[in-house]
C-alpha cells in the first residue's frame, strides 16, 4: 500500500494501492509519517520523493475510513503536520488524479512535477467537510482568493496547466518521464550542500510556520466535527453507493 525505499541518499514514498486509486487509509498515513521521521533523522538521506504511479497520484482519503470514524482523519493530520515540519526537501511527482489531501499535501512540498494529465480537486465542501493541511490558509495566498474559492468552495477540479499558472506546480513534464524528472530533481538536491539546503528551506517556510500550525489545528477541530455531520454522512454514503448526494433536506 505504501512502498518505501532509500537509495542514493533519496528516500522515496510510493503510494501503491492501485485498485483503489491510491486512496489513503489510516495505516498508510501512519507508514508515511514513520518514513518521514526516519528520513529526517537519517544523516544519509538528503531528499524525499512522494509519488504515486505515472497515471494516478491519489484519490485522497479513503472515504470508507472516514465513514468508520475519526482514526483516518487523525492519522492524516499527524502526516501533514509532520510533512509541514520536515527539514529536508520534498519533491512530489503527480500523474492523474490528486484529490483532497493529494492536492493539499503538495502545498508542503518544495518541488512539484506534474504530468499533463494530472487532475487536482479539493472536494471538501461537496463532501460536507472543511479543508485540511492548512490549505484554507496557503491556497488563497499562493493562488489568490478567487481561484482558491473556485477550488475550495465549489470543489471545482483543475488541470496541471491551471495548477502551474496558480503556482502550486513547479513544472509540467511528459507522463513517461514524470518519475524520472522528480528523481533527478531529488538527486540534484541531494548533491547540494545539505546544511545550506536545510537552512534555505527553513527560511522560506519560517514566515508562515506558526500560522500554518495554528490553521491546521483549527481546521482539524472543525474537520472532525464535520465528519460526524449528517451532511458528510450523506455525501460519503452517496459516493460508496455510486449515486448523487441529496443535500436538499439540510
Ligand atoms: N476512498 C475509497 N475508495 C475509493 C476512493 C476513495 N477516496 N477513490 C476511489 N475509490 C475506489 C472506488 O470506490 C473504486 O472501487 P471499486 O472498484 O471497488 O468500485 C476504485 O477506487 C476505482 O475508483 P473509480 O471511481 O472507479 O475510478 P475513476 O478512475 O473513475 O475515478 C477518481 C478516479 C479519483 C476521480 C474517483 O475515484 C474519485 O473521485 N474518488 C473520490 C475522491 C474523493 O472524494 N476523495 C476524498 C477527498 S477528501
Amino acid at each position: 500500500m505504501i512502498k518505501t525505499e532509500t537509495r542514493e541518499r533519496i528516500a522515496t514514498i510510493e503510494l501503491a494501492r492501485p485498485d483503489k486509486k491510491n486512496a489513503l487509509t489510516a495505516a498508510m498515513y501512519a507508514a508515511m509519517t514513520d518514513t518521514l521521521a526516519a528520513a529526517e533523522s537519517d544523516q544519509g538521506v538528503r531528499a524525499i520523493v512522494i509519488q504515486g504511479t505515472r497515471d494516478c497520484f491519489t484519490a485522497g482519503n479513503d472515504l470508507k475510513d472516514f465513514l468508520e470514524g475519526p482514526a483516518g482523519a487523525s492519522q492524516a493530520l499527524r502526516f501533514v503536520s509532520a510533512l509541514s515540519k520536515v527539514g529536508k526537501p520534498v519533491v512530489a511527482a503527480v500523474g492523474g488524479p490528486a484529490v483532497g489531501i493529494g492536492t493539499t499535501l503538495l502545498l508542503h512540498c518544495d518541488l512539484v512535477y506534474a504530468a499533463p494529465g494530472a487532475r487536482f480537486q479539493l472536494p471538501f465542501v461537496p463532501l460536507g467537510l472543511v479543508p485540511e493541511a492548512a490549505s484554507s490558509l496557503l491556497l488563497p495566498r499562493v493562488a489568490g482568493y478567487q481561484r482558491a474559492a473556485a477550488w475550495l468552495l465549489l470543489g471545482q477540479a483543475f488541470t496541471a496547466a491551471e495548477a502551474l499558472a496558480a503556482g502550486i506546480v513547479t513544472e509540467i513534464v511528459p507522463e513517461e518521464t514524470l518519475l524520472e524528472r522528480a528523481r533527478a530533481a531529488a538527486a540534484a538536491l541531494a548533491a547540494l550542500p545539505p546544511e545550506s539546503v536545510r537552512l534555505t528551506k527553513q527560511l522560506m517556510r519560517r514566515p508562515v510556520a506558526a500560522e500554518v500550525s495554528e490553521q491546521m489545528a483549527e481546521e482539524a477541530r472543525l474537520f472532525s466535527e464535520r465528519l460526524g455531520s449528517a451532511e458528510a454522512k450523506e455525501a460519503m454514503a452517496a459516493f460508496i453507493e455510486k449515486r448523487k448526494p441529496d443535500f436538499s433536506r439540510f
